[in-house]
């Protein structure tokens, strides 16, 4: 029961959105291959990654290869490669070609040369939820785009991110305005 006559509605899902949403790499056989991830979080002050992930998906071979991956955050202009990752399996679509990759210190974890930011991660732990699974990452390094930074700090207006409405209406999104803070 709510105090003082205030209402509020129940909703179903997350509210902590939106996200941005990222393309995660993995290498299954030899081959690179990229889904969208959307519930995906860093935590430990960036040092670690945490994504959520359907037992079900093509990309679990490859988390399971190698206990590696990659975390790759894709701009606005890349939507319809983005979207091709979010909605066709490995297990029927080859998705090797979709982009060009490069590698760093892991060599089993794909990075994507057209995304502004990179990371590679190792697999650390891998939590049981049912039908999901939580994957948390250990980032070994990351990467961006020098057009990215000002000031030799990352400038997410160049990044231009594509933001997933993760609860409600599950449409994407780009960013807004730069808030200042009134003086007080
Ligand atoms: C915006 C968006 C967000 C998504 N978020 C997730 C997610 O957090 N976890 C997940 O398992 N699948 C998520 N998916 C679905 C997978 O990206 C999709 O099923 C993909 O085709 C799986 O590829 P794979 O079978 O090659 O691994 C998302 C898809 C979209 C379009």
């Amino acid at each position: 029961m709510l105090e003082n006559d205030l209402i509020k509605q129940e909703i179903k899902g997350t509210v902590l959105n939106p996200l941005p949403v990222a393309l995660v790499g993995t290498k299954i056989k030899g081959k690179p291959n990229f889904l969208v991830i959307g519930y995906i979080s860093p935590f430990n002050f960036g040092r670690h990654i945490f994504f959520s992930m359907y037992k079900k998906r093509f990309s679990r071979k490859g988390i399971y290869e190698n206990k590696t991956f990659s975390v790759n955050i894709p701009s606005v202009d890349l939507l319809a490669e983005t979207n091709i990752c979010g909605t066709k399996s490995g297990r029927k679509f080859d998705k090797s070609s979709v982009f060009e990759v490069f590698y760093g210190e892991l060599k089993t974890a794909p990075m994507i040369q057209r995304c502004r930011l990179n990371m590679e991660c190792e697999v650390v732990e891998i939590l049981d939820y049912d039908q999901n699974e939580g994957i948390i990452g250990k980032v070994i390094k990351s990467y961006a785009n020098p057009d990215c930074l000002t000031h030799n700090k990352l400038d997410l207006r160049k990044v231009d991110p594509i933001l997933w409405a993760t609860g409600g209406d599950f449409n994407y999104y780009t960013l807004g305005k730069r808030l200042i803070v009134p003086e007080s």
